[in-house]
C-alpha cells in the first residue's frame, strides 16, 4: 500500500534509550505528514528501556512499536520476543546500527524473535511511513472472509469425495443428490467436481450443458486463480450448485497433464475452491491412482459406495477400504454406503461389514422408479421426488454426514 492511501492515523510507541534520541525521527515524520496533508503518526508513548517498551506495547496496543537493537536492561530481540507473546497484534520494528539491517544473521535473529521488519537508522521518512502503513494495515486482514474461515470451526470448509470399487453402482447419483441437498441448504456455497467424466453422467443427471470441463481448466494450471475457475463452472438452476464438469470419455483431467502436474493442479484447485466454497464434492472414479489418492487425502469424508449385488462387489469394496486405510485415512472419515439396497440382494449388510471390517453408515434403497426417471429428466430425486424411498435414503445420508461434521467441529473446538 502506498502512503498516499493512508486514511487514519498510525499509532506507534517509540523507544529512546538516550533522552531525545527519537526527536529527529518524530520531527521528520511530522514534517512528512505536513507536506502530505493527510494522515499522521500518533506517538502514544515513549519507552526508555527494553522492559518498558515491552510493557507499553502490551498496555497501549499500538499498531507498531519501534525498538532499538541495544536498549538499557534488555536487548531489542528480548523485548520483541516478549511483545510477540504478550501483545501479538503489535508489529515490532527493530532499528539496528548502520549497515546491519540487511545482514542475514541480524534478520534471522529478528525474525526468530518475532519482529516484522529490521530498519537502518538512515531510513527515509517516506519509506518508514510506507512500512508503518503496511504494518498497521495487516490488522485489516481480520475483516477478510478467510479470517473467519480459519478462526471459526463452524465455517471450516469440508471436502467430501464419493467413490466406490465398481462401475455403475450409483456413485454419481449419490454425489449429485448429496451436492444438491447441501446446495439448497447452503446457497452459493457448494461445488461439485466431476472427476469421472467417462459417461458424462453428472451433467446428464443435472440437465446441464457445460461449456467447459476440468480438462480445459487444467490447461490454465500454472496461472490458476478463482476467476479462471469460476468461468469454468456451470450453475445448476434449481439448487445453485456449481459444477465443474468432467472430461467426456475420460477420468481425471483427461490425460492433459503429467501425473506430477496433475497433482500440482489438484492441489491448487482444491486450495482455491476451499477458499471460495464451504462444501466441495468430488465424484471419484473406481481406479485408485495417484490423483484419486490425493483427493482422498484432502477430503474430510470419503463416501465409499458399494453394492450388494454379488460377491465381487463386496470383495472389491473390502479391498478398496483396506487401501484407504493403508493410505492412513482414519476409519471414522470413511462412510460406507450401500447403494441400491434391497432385501433381494444376493448379500446382506452383515456380509459386507464382515468382509470389510467397516460398519455400514447408510443404505440407499434400490428405487428404479425414482432413479431412472430422475436421471432421464435431469432432476435429482431429492428435488423432483422428495418422498421417494431413494430421496428419503439420501436425506438420511445428508443428516448422517451433517452429524459427523458437527462431531468433527466439536472435537476441533475442544482442541482434540
Ligand atoms: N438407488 C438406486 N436405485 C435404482 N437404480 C439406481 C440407483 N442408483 C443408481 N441407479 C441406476 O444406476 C445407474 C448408474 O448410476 P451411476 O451413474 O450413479 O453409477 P456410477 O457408480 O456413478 O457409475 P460409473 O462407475 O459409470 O460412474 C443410474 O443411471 C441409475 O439408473
Ligand atoms: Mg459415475
Amino acid at each position: 500500500m502506498a502512503h498516499d492511501q493512508i486514511v487514519g492515523n498510525i499509532r506507534i510507541v517509540v523507544t529512546e534509550p538516550q533522552p531525545g534520541a527519537s526527536d529527529e525521527l518524530q520531527a521528520q515524520l511530522a514534517e512528512y505528514f505536513e507536506t502530505q496533508g493527510s494522515g499522521n503518526v500518533d506517538v502514544l508513548a515513549i519507552a526508555h528501556d527494553g522492559l518498558e517498551a515491552a510493557q507499553m506495547a502490551a498496555q497501549f496496543q499500538p499498531d507498531v512499536i519501534l525498538l532499538d537493537e541495544e536498549m538499557p536492561g534488555m536487548t531489542g530481540y528480548e523485548a520483541t520476543e516478549l511483545i510477540s507473546l504478550a501483545a501479538p497484534d503489535v508489529a515490532s520494528v527493530l532499528m539496528v546500527p548502520e549497515g546491519r539491517a540487511d545482514r542475514p544473521e541480524v534478520i534471522g535473529q529478528a525474525l526468530r524473535a518475532g519482529a516484522r521488519a529490521v530498519i537502518d537508522p538512515g531510513i527515509k521518512p517516506d519509506v518508514l511511513v510506507d512500512l508503518l502503513a503496511q504494518l498497521s494495515d495487516l490488522q485489516t486482514a481480520r475483516s477478510r472472509p478467510e479470517y473467519e474461515l480459519i478462526t471459526d470451526p463452524a465455517k471450516m470448509p469440508v471436502t467430501i469425495a464419493v467413490t466406490g470399487a465398481k462401475g455403475g453402482i450409483g456413485k454419481s447419483l449419490i454425489t449429485v443428490n448429496l451436492a444438491v441437498s447441501f446446495a439448497r441448504e447452503y446457497p452459493g456455497q457448494v461445488v461439485l467436481i466431476d472427476f469421472y467424466g467417462q459417461y458424462g453422467n453428472v451433467p446428464l443427471m443435472l440437465d446441464l450443458q457445460p461449456t467447459y470441463n476440468i480438462g480445459e481448466l487444467a490447461s490454465f494450471a500454472s496461472e490458476l486463480d478463482s476467476t479462471i475457475i469460476e468461468t469454468h463452472l456451470v450453475t445448476h438452476h434449481d439448487s445453485g450448485l456449481k459444477v465443474l464438469a468432467g472430461v467426456p470419455g475420460s477420468a481425471g483431467v483427461g490425460g492433459r497433464l503429467s501425473e506430477h502436474d496433475e497433482m500440482a493442479f489438484l492441489a491448487d484447485l482444491i486450495g482455491l475452491l476451499r477458499r471460495q466454497y464451504r462444501y466441495v464434492f468430488f465424484d471419484v472414479p473406481p481406479l485408485i491412482g495417484k490423483a484419486s489418492e490425493y483427493v482422498f487425502s484432502r477430503s474430510q469424508f470419503i463416501v465409499l459406495v458399494s453394492a450388494l449385488m454379488d460377491l465381487s462387489a463386496v470383495r472389491d469394496t473390502a479391498t478398496l477400504y483396506e487401501q484407504l486405510l493403508a493410505e492412513r485415512i482414519a476409519p471414522e472419515r470413511i462412510k460406507l454406503v450401500v447403494s441400491r439396497y434391497a432385501r433381494t440382494n444376493e448379500l446382506s449388510v452383515e456380509d459386507i461389514e464382515q468382509a470389510s471390517g467397516a460398519k455400514v453408515a447408510q443404505a440407499i434403497p434400490d428405487d428404479p422408479q425414482a432413479a431412472v426417471s430422475s436421471v432421464n429428466e435431469g432432476s435429482p430425486a431429492v428435488i423432483s421426488r422428495p418422498n421417494s424411498p431413494l430421496a428419503r435414503g439420501m436425506q438420511e445420508l445428508v443428516a448422517m454426514l451433517e452429524s459427523a461434521m458437527a462431531e468433527e467441529r466439536r472435537k476441533r473446538e475442544a482442541g482434540v
